[in-house]
């Protein structure tokens, strides 16, 4: 592969262990000068010797304003202008909204937040000094979705997503990109329990049941830093092993806990079978999707005393079609009952699916729909 950051100075914080390393390292074998940051000295002063290609180490306390003036003038005093920096010091603390000491909320806040703020500050005036660099800010999933029992965390790595965004905007014109990387549970010392030793997140129901290993995201890290993501400014770059991804692996992760008597219910939509309104294609070719997958499901489960059907409203008042929106007069023209359901006609059909009264029932769909494909 042909090196893409020949003789460029590349500062990584937190790059004395953990994907810092790993990147300090593939950074380095693509010809770059690489600046291992970090607050253990020794080790990081032995790893940078160990790495070659004029790589420096040079301590640095991320959350610590005058760490990063003394920072970056060390590196353009020995290597030049910063032409990368990756954000990636993190600390983690164990605690949901209500448990997380106070003063653990500021260490994560100040390490994960405000470090990468401080950092893009600190470099950016380096970067335009080049002619343009390229950020990379480490988020997390926890940067997308909520994470009970790391609210610090959490709301450090959603933060950065906003940093992300407006960082790009007001330095694109400078021709610095800033990007995030949202990794899922890499096999590092911060996916396990400080003190229990056990795995914070249990990977076995994801799509791809398995941590991510520091090369798949620290190959993925090169990528966005790279001219070869010369595009991307602001976007987040997603490698979660399909944490995210929808119903339908919900179903299968939820399926090896469902007891004897268990129920899947399903929400498709009556639009699968007869469009109304203003046709969405890909949303019905989900709905449509979602009748086959209750009839195999049924099928699979049925041996186990587990049923699986579907419930398809049609028109329905709710924010995603409301009762008095754009084509709504139409769409009650449809209806013989000339009405839009309520939530609670669609929550009726689920409770009673849900319900004892129903266990004969399997593979079915019930349309609760005020007669639109009578
Ligand atoms: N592992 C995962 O499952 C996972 C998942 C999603 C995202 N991530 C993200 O990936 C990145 C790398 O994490 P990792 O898994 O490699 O974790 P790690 O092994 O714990 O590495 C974190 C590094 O940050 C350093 N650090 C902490 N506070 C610092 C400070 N104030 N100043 C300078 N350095 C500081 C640590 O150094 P010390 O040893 O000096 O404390 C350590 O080298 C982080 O941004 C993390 O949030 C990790």
């Amino acid at each position: 592969m042909p090196e893409r950051f020949t003789n460029r100075p590349v500062l990584i914080t937190g790059s004395v262990g953990g994907l810092g390393q790993a990147m300090a390292h593939a950074f380095a074998n693509e010809g770059a000068r690489v600046v291992v940051t970090g607050r253990k000295e020794e080790q990081g002063r032995k790893l940078a010797g160990y790495i070659g290609n004029g790589a420096i180490f040079v301590r640095l306390d991320v959350a610590n304003e005058a760490s990063w003036s003394n920072a970056v003038q060390t590196v353009e005093d020995q290597l030049g202008p910063i032409f990368v920096l990756v954000n990636n010091a993190a600390y983690l603390a164990v605690g949901g909204v209500e448990q997380v000491p106070l003063d653990e909320w500021r260490k994560v806040i100040d390490t994960n937040l405000t470090g990468a703020f401080l950092g893009i500050r600190a470099a950016a005036p380096s970067m335009r000094k080049n002619g343009g660099g390229s950020i990379v800010n480490i988020s997390s999933i926890a940067g997308l979705h909520g994470t009970p029992g790391l609210a610090a965390y959490g709301a450090s790595k959603w933060g950065i997503r906003s940093l992300t965004r407006t960082a790009a905007y007001e330095l694109a014109r400078d021709k610095i990109r800033v990007n995030s990387v949202h990794p899922g549970i890499i096999d590092t010392p911060l996916a396990y329990d400080p003190k229990t030793g056990a795995e914070l997140v249990p990977t076995g129901d994801f799509a791809i049941p398995r941590m991510a290993s520091v090369d798949e995201i620290m190959n993925y890290v090169l990528f966005v830093a790279s001219e070869d993501a010369s595009f991307s400014t602001g976007s987040e770059f997603v490698a979660d092993g399909g944490f995210a991804l929808g119903p339908i692996l919900a179903t299968q992760a939820a399926i090896p806990h469902l007891p004897a008597g268990g129920r899947v219910i399903s929400i498709g939509s009556a639009g699968a079978e007869r469009i109304v309104g203003t046709p969405g294609t890909v949303y019905y070719m989900t709905k449509s999707a979602l009748q086959s997958f209750t009839r195999g499901l049924a099928q699979e489960l049925g041996p186990k005393d587990i049923t699986a059907n579907l419930v398809q409203p049609g028109s329905t008042d709710t924010d995603m079609n409301p009762a008095d929106g754009e084509s709504a007069d139409y769409q009650r023209s449809l209806s013989p009952l000339g009405r839009f359901g309520t939530p609670a006609d669609i929550a009726a059909a689920v409770t009673f699916l849900a319900s004892p009264a129903a266990k004969h029932i399997t593979g079915s769909i019930i349309t609760v729909d005020g007669g639109l494909l009578a």
